[in-house]
């Protein structure tokens, strides 16, 4: 009786040690103690059964409070960032709990890949800048009236001439360094160019078609006698790439402080290609404005040294979301940053 006394002891104090409790009750301490019945005399088994059982029991109910504080005990964060390891054994996951790549980066993966097979190289924008570069070496002095469509938000710190840093408005605001970056090439008789789709930032109202983050993808192209026709070309040939089917372009001038002439470029809608008055997507119109575009202003070429009676190119800025929008029929923009998994799973 005092060995197993002595043993229920052990028992308990191994369940309040340990990390996984539960493996006590297949511990050989306690397999031990089932396995002495048989050898006492049969008149004893019963009350030495009950005793084992009892003993159990209170192993069984030390365990349970033990989980407890172990389901409570506020483990280390976990870093996310750790590199996995990849020969643990993985859970296997139903095909609904897997993630997916969300709608805009897929869609800006096949865009960048239809612009590499055309020989851009690809840059990233920034999620802050100054205003020489999102303004000033775009060719919109301080004051410029044109500064005020862009909506741009703004926050309290300042740079080293004392205006403040912005959040850009438009992926525009890296082709001052795109052009530096690559001007080389031009002396090598190779052209520049460049797309950089990236997130940019507007402090409008929202609605079905407005968000104050959105993507752009901006192009830059320069080279000796380049002309409006090689940018349609480019354009058109993009699109038709990018929805798979031949489009007809309209493009109708507009006004840009960078390019000089400026355009705008409406596609013809490739739901109901202008047959159907009560398409949504287009209004019955055939016509959807997507991009503005045009050959880059002289000024801009000298603000990053390059000689514009030398060298002429073209640059055009592409909303993603209102391309993808209209390559899938989906009908609010908000969607695409709304978390909402009942739209993401489609895709
Ligand atoms: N940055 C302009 C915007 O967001 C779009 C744009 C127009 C980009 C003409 C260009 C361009 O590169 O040449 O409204």
């Amino acid at each position: 009786m005092e060995s197993i006394e002595k043993v229920r002891k052990i028992l308990l104090d191994k369940v309040y040690d340990s990390d996984s409790p539960r493996e006590v009750l297949r511990s050989k301490e306690l397999r031990g103690l089932y396995g002495l019945i048989k050898t006492l005399p049969v008149e004893e088994r019963s009350s030495f059964g009950q005793k084992i059982n009892g003993i159990k029991q209170e192993i069984e109910k030390a365990i349970l409070e033990r989980e407890e504080v172990l389901n409570t005990v506020s483990l280390p964060p976990i870093d996310i960032t750790a590199p996995m390891d990849i020969n643990a054994p993985q859970p296997e996951l139903l095909p609904s709990d897997r993630g997916t790549i969300h709608p805009l980066s897929r869609e800006i993966d096949r865009i960048s890949d239809i612009f590499n097979r055309m020989g851009f190289v690809m840059e990233e924008s920034r999620e802050i800048d100054d205003q020489f570069h999102m303004f000033e070496s775009l060719n919109f002095p301080k004051g410029h009236p044109a500064r005020d469509d862009y909506d741009t938000f703004m926050t309290v710190e300042t740079d080293k001439d004392g205006d403040r840093l912005i959040a850009p408005a438009h992926t525009s605001t890296m082709q001052n360094r795109v052009l530096v970056k690559y001007r080389d090439n031009l002396a090598k008789g190779e052209a520049i160019a460049a797309i950089v789709p990236d997130r940019v930032f507007r402090n409008e109202d929202l609605d079905a078609r407005h968000e104050h983050t959105f993507y752009q993808v901006e192009g830059v192209y320069v080279a000796k006698g380049v002309n409006v026709g090689n940018l349609i070309a480019t354009l058109q040939e993009f699109l038709q790439e990018y929805y798979g089917k031949k489009l007809y372009v309209r493009v109708n001038p507009f006004y840009f402080p960078f390019t000089e002439p400026s355009f705008e470029f409406a596609l013809s809608c490739p739901f109901c290609e202008g047959k159907n008055p009560d398409c949504k997507v287009c209004s019955g119109e055939g016509w959807i404005e997507l991009l503005g575009c045009g050959m880059i202003h002289p000024k801009v070429l000298e603000a990053a040294d390059i000689d514009p009676n030398e060298y002429t190119g073209f640059a055009f800025g592409c909303g993603i979301d209102r391309l993808v929008m209209m390559k899938y029929g989906i009908e609010d923009v908000r969607h695409f940053e709304s978390g909402r998994l009942d739209f993401l799973e489609q895709f």
